[in-house]
């Protein structure tokens, strides 16, 4: 493959905002020069708060009590992978190959403006995760095509398996409660998508606040502190006015993903928060839907004029190193119903747009990840401050808790690698010592 190498300068100016636009954020030159740390990615099952706390695992009153996961897990995240991934209790549905963990390298400066991390990490296959599930013609309509490794699809029909890579990061400034102790486990919970006891769409579309006021027929992320009930569980949620209170006081997990097919392509990650669920921050996010809900078919289709194709196929999607994605006002035409279209064309689910993005869903505008030799390399760029309500502040001289993770090898939901909570400090000693550079 063609090996390809950005700086965020370079990408400023390719982007076209580079000379008169905002200026471009001085990521550090040269990163061999900052330290590097190891952090220890672990395969966690269906490990939910739920479990977590219950007999089951033995640490479970300390962890009721509030206890760090790291006081009695110091050194053994390896192990935890190891002993889950193969299959058991907590891992019902292993994954052949898959691995127990991912090494993460990470590396963190600022300056008077912004975060600056590198995120590197071996991926699984020998050629970036950029797919992404699409919409196929199979000669009558429209279906969707592909599907993350953890769905039925996939491990019961033997479909094709495609979803993209992605680098996620929480961060709390110490509003949420104990989330420096247990970090990402107070967001995991049974009844979320893969894990147990899921509800059906129904019972979720007539919950009175996820269903009716925030229209959703699943469960995701959500924090323990937004339910009202001891077992943090999904149906007992905290009224709309403690809520809303609640994330007045930042007591939200601000949550962003860098994503290799729905946002890498635009040099940017998403922006959202955890709280009563897993949601965007205020604005226009990078990606959205490419379904016409009505008609019934894509929004949008590449445009020929400038790719060479309106549509692509399988053998054009699986394993291939290029994203491929729709960018609007960039390679997209609307969706012509009266071409003659054959079974098998495909164009994807999702339509990018860095120009629309907007507000603090658009807040992290350069995060770029490339993919060589079997490694991805992110560079991200964060405001430490971006005035807005729905995100942490990253103070100098302050310490925050941070959690990563990594989705690999075409899974979504719970099929991720994740880090016990970090502390990461701006000037401070930290398990990220975060320094000023100039
Ligand atoms: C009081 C000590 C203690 C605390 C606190 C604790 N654990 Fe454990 N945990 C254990 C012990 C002991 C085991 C069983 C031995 C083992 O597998 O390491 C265990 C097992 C596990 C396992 C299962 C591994 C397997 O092989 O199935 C997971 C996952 C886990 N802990 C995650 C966590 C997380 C996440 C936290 C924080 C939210 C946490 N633990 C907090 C003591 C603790």
């Amino acid at each position: 493959m063609t090996r390809r190498r950005y700086s965020l300068t370079a990408l400023a100016l390719a982007l076209g905002f580079a000379a008169g636009g905002p200026a471009a954020a001085q990521a550090p030159a040269d990163w061999s020069e900052l330290p590097v740390h190891e952090v220890t990615l672990f395969w966690p099952g269906q490990a939910s708060l739920q479990w977590l706390r219950s007999d089951e695992h033995a640490g479970g009153a300390q962890v009721a009590a509030g206890m760090a996961c790291r006081t009695c897990h110091k050194d053994d995240a390896a192990e935890l992978g190891r002993s889950i991934v193969g299959g058991g209790p907590l891992e019902p549905r292993p994954i052949e190959g898959k691995k127990p963990v991912i090494d993460l390298r990470v590396q963190a400066a600022h300056d008077d403006e912004n975060l600056y991390l590198r995120f590197q990490w071996a991926t699984q296959n020998p050629y970036p995760g950029v797919a992404h599930p699409h919409w196929r013609f199979d000669g009558e309509g429209w279906e969707r095509w592909g599907a993350p490794r953890l769905h039925p699809d996939v491990w019961q029909e033997g479909g094709p398996a495609i979803y993209e890579d992605r680098l996620s990061m929480m961060l709390d400034g110490g509003s949420v409660p104990a989330f420096a102790e247990q970090g990402c486990w107070l967001s995991c919970h049974n009844s979320m998508r893969d894990m147990p006891d899921e509800p059906n769409a129904d019972k979720v579309k007539a919950h009175p606040l996820l269903g009716e006021v925030l229209g959703k027929s699943d469960v995701r992320k959500y924090l323990a502190a937004s339910r009202a009930d001891e077992d943090a569980n999904w149906e007992a949620t905290k009224t709309p006015e403690e809520i809303a209170g609640i994330k007045v006081d930042r007591g939200f997990a601000d949550l962003m993903q860098w994503r290799a097919h729905r946002s890498n392509p635009v040099g940017m990650a998403d922006d959202g928060y955890v709280l009563e669920y897993r949601l965007s921050d205020a604005g226009q996010p990078v990606f959205t839907s490419n379904w016409d809900k009505d008609a019934k078919r894509p929004k949008y289709m590449f445009d020929a004029v400038k790719t060479g194709y309106r549509s692509r196929r399988a053998d054009e999607i699986v394993e291939r190193a290029e994203a491929g994605a729709l960018i609007l006002g960039e390679n997209t035409v609307p969706f012509d119903p009266d071409l003659d279209w054959t079974e098998g064309e495909m164009v994807p689910q999702y339509v990018l747009s860095r120009a629309q993005a907007s507000g603090s869903a658009a807040d992290n505008m350069e995060v770029l990840g490339t993919w060589e030799d079997g490694t991805w390399t992110v560079v991200w760029v964060r405001p430490l401050d971006t005035g807005e309500p729905d995100d942490a502040v990253l103070d100098p001289g302050s310490t925050l808790t941070v959690t990563l993770a990594v989705h690999d090898d075409n899974i979504t939901t719970r099929g991720h690698h994740v880090s016990f909570p970090l502390t990461l400090g701006l000037d401070v000693e930290a398990d990220i010592t975060v320094r000023k550079v100039d």
